[in-house]
């Protein structure tokens, strides 16, 4: 008998540990011995008249001829599940993935923000076991965020890490292993989108199309004074009739309207390092701010941070996929400790 045909055999009745970073605008699954397995848009598409899930993640943000028939819906708000049915149904079809034939049920670590209050995190407990978990598991996101950028956690210096994902951006610091202090805004790169979205259509009367907007975002950043030299061209719908049409949006619009929501960003960040107490602080100076989640991908936000809190700042090389590497990696501690004890 070949090895995979034994170890195909094995997975029958041992089901892989499960890692899910389910995010506001994402969703990935890491399973022992099958690797990554979904790194997907948080979305399920729903027939409106029965309530039929036609399809989920990729799946469901995929244009089809029967687009306008259907509705897509997001089971996340601002970094927790706000609809724990849609959360199950986005995650059940991607936990099958990882079974062969199915005898064992996985068990699953699971990623919430720090400031997550317990319903919250019941909410996530409940909607992966409806999805088929056996067991779950929750971690702090910056923390799994950190062993997955590589970040030697349990040194006895604190490291900070700030994780700006779609809907929340969660400040941590980490020293010995353990979490020594925390704080969290649900503001992050959704409003920024969204603020975008408002000035354009204030300003030029059309409702930009979320992909036109969110490219616009990436483009323009949080540099503060860019030099453009020619507009944006930004497709949508006019407010009025409806009709698709191409407006022409200058740099200094889209740094005015993402300007209020990046200070928010900065600010929660600069307060969290002003409270640390001295000696961590001083810890702070030396290993500098960590940036994971998409927000490290915004061009100037680095720069923006490093000039507002004197710290260095360091932009992840994979900063959309350090909660899940981490994550993978508490999967394998987790297997050896009592991390499975919520249930
Ligand atoms: N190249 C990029 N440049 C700038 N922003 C980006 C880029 N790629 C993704 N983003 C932004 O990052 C966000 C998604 O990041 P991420 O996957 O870390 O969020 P999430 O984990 O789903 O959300 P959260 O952790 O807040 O619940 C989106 O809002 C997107 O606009
Ligand atoms: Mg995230």
């Amino acid at each position: 008998m070949s090895l995979s045909v034994l170890s195909n055999f094995r997975s029958v009745f041992t089901a892989p540990d499960i890692a899910i970073d389910l995010g506001t605008a994402n969703i990935r699954l890491y399973a022992s011995g099958h690797g990554l397995i979904a790194d997907e848009p948080s979305m399920i598409k729903v027939r409106p008249d029965d309530g039929t899930i036609e399809a989920v993640g990729s799946g469901a943000t995929q244009l089809s001829p029967d687009q306008t028939q259907s509705e897509l819906i997001s089971p996340m708000r601002e970094g927790v599940v706000a609809d724990v049915d849609a959360a199950s149904a986005l995650i059940k079809p991607l936990l099958k993935r990882a079974r062969w034939f199915g005898l064992r049920r996985p068990r699953v670590l699971a990623c919430a923000p720090t400031d997550a209050c317990d319903e919250e995190r019941a909410a996530l407990i409940e909607a992966t076991r409806r999805a088929g978990a056996s067991a779950v598991a929750l971690a702090p996101e910056p923390l799994a965020a950190a062993i997955g950028i590589g970040m030697d956690v349990s040194s006895i210096y604190a490291q900070m890490i700030v994780d700006i994902g779609d809907g929340v951006t969660d400040i941590a610091v980490i020293r010995s292993g353990s979490l020594v202090a925390t704080s969290a805004v649900r503001i992050a790169c959704s409003n920024l989108v969204t603020a975008v979205c408002q000035s354009v259509a204030q300003e030029h009367g059309i409702e930009p199309y979320h992909r036109e907007a969110e490219r616009l975002t990436w483009r323009v950043g949080a540099v503060r004074s860019p030099q453009f030299s020619s507009p944006f061209a930004v497709a949508g719908a006019d407010c009025q009739t409806g009709l698709q049409r191409r407006v022409y949006v200058h740099g200094h619009e889209v740094v005015a309207a993402m300007t209020p929501v990046l200070d928010t960003i900065v600010s929660a960040v600069r307060d969290a390092v002003k409270d640390l107490p001295p000696e961590i602080g001083c810890e702070i100076i030396e290993s500098g701010l960590h940036l994971t989640g998409g927000g490290a991908c915004l061009p100037g936000l680095a720069k923006l941070l490093a000039e507002e809190t004197s710290l260095d700042v360091h932009a992840a090389r994979n900063p959309l996929r350090a909660v899940i590497n981490g994550a993978r990696q508490m999967l394998i501690t987790g297997a050896q400790t009592e991390l499975w004890a919520v249930s």
